[in-house]
């Protein structure tokens, strides 16, 4: 199966690639600059921006895909309420196009949602109502939007605060940050009156290998089966790692005043999936222990 990802250097991304690579399927990686994805063998990359329709429309006629996963995002919350048109040109936009051209050859549309398009009173299952509370969120719904109007056979794949192992040309997630700080001495300061259901990056790759195997359509939530705060998460990777506990700063969100509101109570329900997928995630700690292979 040929399978074009997108967003090939983000995080996520270089994680799908790695995996689908390694099941055997030949993965078409795009991202825009130089590679920043490892070497491994049946991962082609290629530099593309998304935002150029015309590129991206002729380099999928050239390629064919049989699957077209669509990571690519501006990802960040306080980046896309700064910069609202661009925003919209690369989630939204760019999204309805590559949609369009999946119809046009025929390809499996798989669009990487978030739980961001929820708002309060998570977990949320997947015909629960929208409701973004930042531009963010408001970005990805208009994707999922797009992709409903424009793709042939598409689905929609939430997650919620992805982690996992991090390696050189990757940012680092979440639980490198603690690990980081509480390895060099500092005191962190995390908040814990915000609930989240994290998910293990390797949880979704499987999630999207069965829907890519069954060809499974509509909306699917891939998320973590626990449901933590922030402060909780830290704690459990100062316990994974025997890192110094006390270093943690319980906090609540008013205390950090941010331009983006985010849910107080978010996550997403994964029943669907682990009936419909045979989706069986890990838990937290297990994932965190994967993650840092102790
Ligand atoms: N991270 C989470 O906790 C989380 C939770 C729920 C949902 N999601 C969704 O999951 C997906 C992946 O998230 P992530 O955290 O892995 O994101 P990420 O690390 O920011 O990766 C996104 C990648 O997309 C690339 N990109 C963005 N716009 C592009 C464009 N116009 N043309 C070509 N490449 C472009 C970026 O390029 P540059 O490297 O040049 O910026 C980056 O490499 C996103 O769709 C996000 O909305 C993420």
């Amino acid at each position: 199966m040929k399978v074009v990802v997108t967003g090939a250097n983000g995080f996520f991304a270089q994680h799908l690639c790695i995996y689908l690579a390694g099941k055997g399927f030949d993965c078409y990686a795009v991202s825009r600059g130089a590679r920043r994805i490892p070497p491994v063998e049946g991962i082609h990359y290629t530099n593309l921006e998304l935002t150029d329709f015309s590129s991206v429309n002729t380099y999928l006629t050239d390629v064919q895909p049989d699957v077209i996963v669509h990571v690519a995002a501006m990802s960040k919350p306080d980046e896309c309420h700064h910069h609202r048109d661009a925003c919209i040109l690369h989630n939204a936009t760019a999204t309805g196009n590559l949609a369009e051209a999946a119809k046009k050859g025929s390809s499996h549309f798989i669009y990487l949602s978030t739980d961001f398009i929820f708002g309060e009173n998570g977990p949320h299952a997947e015909e629960d109502q929208p409701d973004p509370l930042n531009f963010y969120g408001e970005s990805k719904l208009m994707g999922e939007k797009l992709v409903r109007q424009h793709a042939g056979t598409y689905t929609i794949v939430r997650p919620v605060f992805i982690y996992g192992t991090q390696w050189g040309g990757m940012r680092p997630g979440f639980i490198q940050w603690v690990q980081q700080n509480l390895q060099a001495g500092n005191t962190i300061k995390v908040v814990s009156d915000q609930l989240r259901t994290p998910t293990y990056a390797n949880d979704i790759c499987k999630g999207i290998e069965q829907i890519m195997v069954q060809k499974k359509q509509g909306v699917y939530h891939l998320a973590g089966k626990d449901i933590l705060s922030p402060y909780s998460m830290a704690l459990t990777v100062a316990r994974v790692l025997g890192l110094n506990e006390s270093l943690i700063v319980e906090v609540n969100s008013d205390s950090f005043p941010e331009p983006v509101r985010r849910s107080r109570k978010s996550g997403l329900k994964i029943d669907k999936a682990i009936r419909e997928l045979n989706y069986r995630p890990l838990s937290f700690e297990e994932g965190v222990r994967k993650s840092f292979v102790v």
